[in-house]
């Protein structure tokens, strides 16, 4: 395990107030969590500009019953295959199913396959979970 550094932060008042109120209410018992989470968050988003795989989910919500948008999400996998690592389909009710897509490789070619779903006409739902390899934390 790497070893702690401890560091001085200088901020204005009212900033500071306004953190620990929002770290309250996310459920942190103290700043340095807070702010270890929220320095891995702008490394992953620094990741997802960046070269070098990434990792996340794709989660669609659409209903089955129109075959010919079953079909299109089906082949727009296969196009995409090399990227997805698993997915996952839940049929949520008669007609509406959800599906999470695991996705692992270079984040723009993630973020077409996710426009290509979100583009589909006749998906109610298309979110892009940006997470990471682990790799650079
Ligand atoms: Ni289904």
């Amino acid at each position: 395990m790497a070893g702690l550094a401890r560091f001085g932060v200088s901020i204005e008042d009212e900033l500071l107030k306004k953190f620990d109120r929002l770290i309250q209410q996310e459920g942190y018992l103290n700043r340095s969590e807070a702010i270890r989470d929220l320095i891995r968050k702008n490394l992953v988003e620094k990741e997802w500009g960046e070269k070098g795989d990434v990792a996340g989910g794709i989660v669609i919500v659409y209903n089955h019953e129109k075959r010919e948008l079953v079909n299109k999400i089906i082949d727009i996998q296969h196009d995409f295959h090399e990227i997805i690592i698993s997915s996952q389909h839940v049929h949520l009710d008669k007609q509406n199913c959800l599906e999470v897509i695991i996705v692992k490789g270079e984040a723009k070619r993630i973020g077409k396959l996710a426009d290509t779903l979100h583009s589909l006409k006749g998906i109610k739902h298309c979110t892009l979970a940006r997470a990471t390899t682990g790799k650079e934390l």
